[in-house]
């Protein structure tokens, strides 16, 4: 069972890909004011009617062809909503999806954020591109693959050093961001 916030969010992007997304735009926010930890996953995929999306996160519900659980989006929900927060999702057919969720940043019962940038960069290598957003307390960072693939080339973005220097970049960015924040 998942026990961190970014395997949550790797199970969310996972569905984006089902969905045929070829963009996927990740955002983690921290607020110790207000006491959260609001992650948001949209994407451009197939999105669902009024009435698939209502199915969604039912428990055991899945259009997986094998192995599905259909436990991805019911647990999610449970884990932010035991700690006080909330669990929404939005989606078009033919648009896309986006779902939020927030979480009580020093509740109890709230799982630990995790290697969010290892979650990141394996959503990078699968997903045509990805947006990342991170911030904290006002302070705050965005890495855009659109971006980063203009500066490329021809290079490709999935090669050894570009990935090396990515992890670097989230890693600094991640902790300088967070400063001490405990996530
Ligand atoms: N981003 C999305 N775009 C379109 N459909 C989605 C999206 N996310 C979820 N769904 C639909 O909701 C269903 C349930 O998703 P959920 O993550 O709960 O389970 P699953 O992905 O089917 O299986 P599991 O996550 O347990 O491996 C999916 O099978 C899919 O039909
Ligand atoms: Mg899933």
């Amino acid at each position: 069972m998942m026990s961190e916030i970014s395997l949550g969010i790797l199970d969310l992007a996972e569905n984006s890909l089902r969905a045929g997304a070829s963009l996927i735009e990740i955002s983690v926010g921290v607020s110790s004011y207000e006491g959260t930890l609001n992650v948001s996953v949209r994407d451009n995929g197939c999105g669902m009617t009024a009435e698939q999306l209502e199915k969604a996160v039912d428990p055991f519900f899945t259009t997986k062809e094998t192995e599905g659980s259909g436990l991805g989006l019911p647990f999610l929900k449970y884990s932010a909503e035991c700690t006080g927060g909330t669990f929404r999702i939005e989606s078009v057919k033919g648009e896309g999806t986006c779902v939020k969720a927030v979480f009580g940043l020093f509740h109890i019962n709230r799982m630990p954020l995790g290697d969010i940038g290892a979650t990141v960069r394996a959503v990078m290598v699968l997903c045509a591109d990805v947006v990342f957003s991170f911030s904290a307390d006002g302070r705050g960072f965005v890495m855009d693959t659109r971006a980063i693939r203009k500066i490329l080339g021809d290079v490709p973005l999935e090669s050894a050093p570009v990935m090396e220097y990515i992890k670097e970049y989230l890693e600094e960015n991640i902790q300088e961001t967070s400063g001490e924040i405990k996530l």
